[in-house]
């Protein structure tokens, strides 16, 4: 194609009318999911330091709280589960008990909300366990890869029965999405869906998540999550997954990772979804605070950037604050 060099990029800047039109890419509330935290034991809901907005919510505010991003027309909410210090064991069986406190506030956001959000859980067992692992130990202290496949499969049999339209693995143990599968498939749910986070990188943007989630963690998570370095190994861990039964796939952190998002939106035959995390959201808000930037404008921008770069659905902390903004702006709900 010829580019005839006279034309004029600017005319579709010219007015805020004609940048509307001409957009490519759009933010809408459809498409984000919120990231929301339930702690057990709590009468009121706990304020966290690093991530402005957020809170650790009781079943009461997390019921609230979904009806609000429902009402605000949220695509989804990612549930996570913080439970009593004394309940966490090296198995992580709150995880899977049917009143561990991640099981009871699907129910209750179910209860709430119905089919009018898609309600996720994350199905991974640091925030379950005493040493802070994604997975149950071996003799020698490694995670073991295929004992915990078990558990995720029960985990996530009791996040559907409990009533998540959708379950995320976001352990990063091989074959966790096959094992899931076919534990859901085996108690007749069918129609409960398996979001992937297929290319999960190690990441020191996870820092205020695992204040979030009081995680017992010592050490770090290199044996299982991805090395930043490789970019190419994220399009290896989606094929997998996708051939695993993944009905959605997942890159996260998300903005440093859009060549590897960008990758995997190029070719997947499935939707796919990047998480923008913790400290990519605290960041934001801190300079923010400091006066330094124009907080909404980054964050909006921000989100832009991951859609851009290829994702259909964004995870992230700033979910209702672009709801409104949007709602403000548009004539549409
Ligand atoms: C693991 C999990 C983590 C996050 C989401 N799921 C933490 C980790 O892998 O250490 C991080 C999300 C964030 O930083 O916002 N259950």
């Amino acid at each position: 194609m010829t580019i005839d060099s006279r034309r004029r990029p600017r005319r579709l800047r010219s007015t805020a009318a004609m940048r509307r039109l001409t957009a490519e890419t759009r933010l809408n509330p459809a498409g984000l999911v919120l990231p929301m935290f339930v702690q057990e034991g709590i009468s009121e809901p706990v304020e966290l330091d690093s991530l402005p907005a957020v809170k650790r919510h009781t079943l009461d505010s997390l019921a609230r709280a979904a009806a609000e991003a429902a009402k605000a027309g949220l695509g989804g909410v990612m549930l996570f589960g913080v439970p009593a210090t004394d309940k966490k064991d090296p198995f992580g069986s709150q995880a899977v008990a049917e009143d561990g406190i991640l099981n009871r506030a699907l129910a209750t956001v179910r209860a709430e909300v119905g089919d009018a959000l898609v309600v996720m859980a994350d199905t991974c067992l640091d925030e379950f366990t005493t040493h802070g692992h994604c997975g149950v130990l071996a003799a020698d202290g490694s995670v073991d890869n295929d004992a915990t496949l078990e558990i995720y499969g029960a985990q996530a049999v009791a996040q559907a029965r409990a009533g998540a339209h959708v379950v995320g693995p976001s352990g990063m143990m091989d074959h966790q999405v096959a094992a899931i599968r076919d534990a859901l498939d085996a108690a007749g749910l069918q129609n409960t869906s398996i979001l992937a986070y297929a290319a999960k990188y190690t990441s020191a943007f996870y820092g205020p998540f695992r204040e979030a989630v009081a995680c017992s963690l010592e050490g770090d998570r290199r044996s299982y999550q991805m090395d930043p370095a490789n970019r190419r190994e994220g399009r290896l861990e989606t094929s997998l997954d996708i051939a695993e039964g993944a009905d959605m796939v997942m890159v996260k952190p998300a903005g440093y990772f859009l060549d590897v998002l960008a990758d995997i939106a190029a070719t997947s035959p499935v939707p796919v979804a990047a998480y923008q995390v913790s400290g990519e959201y605290a960041m934001i808000q801190a300079a923010a605070r400091n006066g330094w930037i124009d907080g909404p404008a980054a964050l909006r921008e921000s989100v832009l950037s991951i859609h851009r770069a290829g994702a259909d659905v964004v995870l992230t902390y700033a979910a209702m604050e672009l709801a409104r903004e949007c709602c403000d702006t548009c004539d549409c709900c």
